[in-house]
């Protein structure tokens, strides 16, 4: 019996535990309901009379030393202090749930929605790849006119010549086709052409297209509508400045400026210290394009406006790299989650 307890003796002094699994098989042989110490009390009867106290006494240090490894095991499973800290820190607080934002190109989109709606336009659109006629030759291009060439356009086929849509002047065409005046649309989208990605340009960006047809429709239509435009975008106290330019697909033709939004009129890099920046290009629809689209310039008249959503949106938050908007930087993309 002696040799019994000194060999469980031995056992626990000598016993390891590297894992949860072998601490329970401690647990079970030495603590648990039907352990091997138990057992020792069981055969109490076998012992003579006079050595039960010893014995018991004996068998009683046992179940302490088990008592006392078992702790000690747990104790060193237990990651250390130095371990804890790096894995865990209760004191931080919990991970939050991010639900995304809206990027700021986006939210331009729809702010300039917003706006036109309220003046009674709707929204249309027209596809990304874009047949010559629809992209270049209904809205009056020239046959040799530059901007049909390799190094501005991105031909999909050549003669018929299929494209990715330079500009979203296209959809001024498929909805003059479709539509009988009055039309009062806005046209969003994404245009593409074959520049070098830097700071200021991209190939591809985004445009909204702006057609107003009617009859007696005037540039002071055109006028009011964008100073309107300009003072719901930015502030009440934004000027715009029509500048005299050519495009194919009106007559007269105009750039739009918008008094600085950077600096307000004292001068900086963005402005190139004009006070002005350039916002996009507009002007009276040539007659030429209404006749080629189905619509009699005898009787109507109208106004188109084409703006680059990238520089409304620069302008509005003072980004100055264009290419923030497609890095996807998270760091940035969440300064406009309240947009
Ligand atoms: N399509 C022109 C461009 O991409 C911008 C433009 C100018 C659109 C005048 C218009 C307009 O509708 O009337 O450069």
């Amino acid at each position: 019996m002696a040799e019994k307890i000194e060999s469980i003796r031995n056992e626990l002094n000598d016993s390891t535990v590297s894992n949860q699994e072998e601490l329970e098989k401690f647990r079970l042989r030495y603590i648990g309901r039907k352990n091997v110490i138990a057992d020792l009390f069981g055969e109490m009867k076998s012992v003579a009379p006079e050595e039960r106290k010893g014995f018991g006494q004996k068998v009683n240090e046992l179940k302490q030393l088990a008592q006392t490894k078992f702790q000690e095991h747990i104790t060193n499973l237990e990651p250390t202090d130095d371990s804890q800290d790096k894995s865990v820190d209760l004191t931080l607080p919990s991970a939050s749930d991010s639900f995304g934002s809206i990027h700021p190109l986006t939210a331009t989109k729809q702010r300039f929605i917003e706006i036109f709606e309220r003046i009674g336009f709707n929204v249309s659109s027209g596809p990304e790849i874009e047949d010559d006629w629809h992209n270049f030759t209904a809205l009056n291009f020239p046959e040799n006119h530059p901007a049909r060439e390799m190094q501005d356009t991105f031909f999909i086929e050549k003669d018929p010549d299929v494209a990715l849509r330079t500009h979203t002047s296209s959809v001024q065409v498929r909805v003059m086709e479709q539509q009988e005046p009055p039309i009062r649309t806005l046209s969003p989208g994404r245009v593409f052409r074959n520049e070098a990605i830097s700071a200021r340009a991209h190939c591809i960006f985004h445009q909204m297209e702006g057609l107003y047809v009617d009859k007696g429709v005037s540039f002071a239509d055109l006028k009011q509508t964008l100073y309107h435009f300009a003072r719901e975008m930015y502030s009440k106290n934004t000027e715009v400045r029509f500048r005299p330019s050519y495009f194919p697909f009106t007559e007269p033709s105009a750039e739009i400026d918008i008094s600085c939004q950077i600096c307000h009129g004292e001068g900086c890099n963005i402005c190139k210290h004009t006070g002005w920046v350039e916002i996009g290009g507009s002007g009276m629809v040539d007659p030429n394009v209404l006749k080629n689209c189905g619509i009699d310039p005898e009787v109507y008249s109208g106004f188109a406006f084409g703006m680059g959503i990238e520089r409304i949106t620069m302008l509005k938050h003072q980004i100055t790299d264009l290419r923030l908007f497609t890095e996807n930087d998270i760091r940035f993309l969440k300064q406009f989650s309240t947009l």
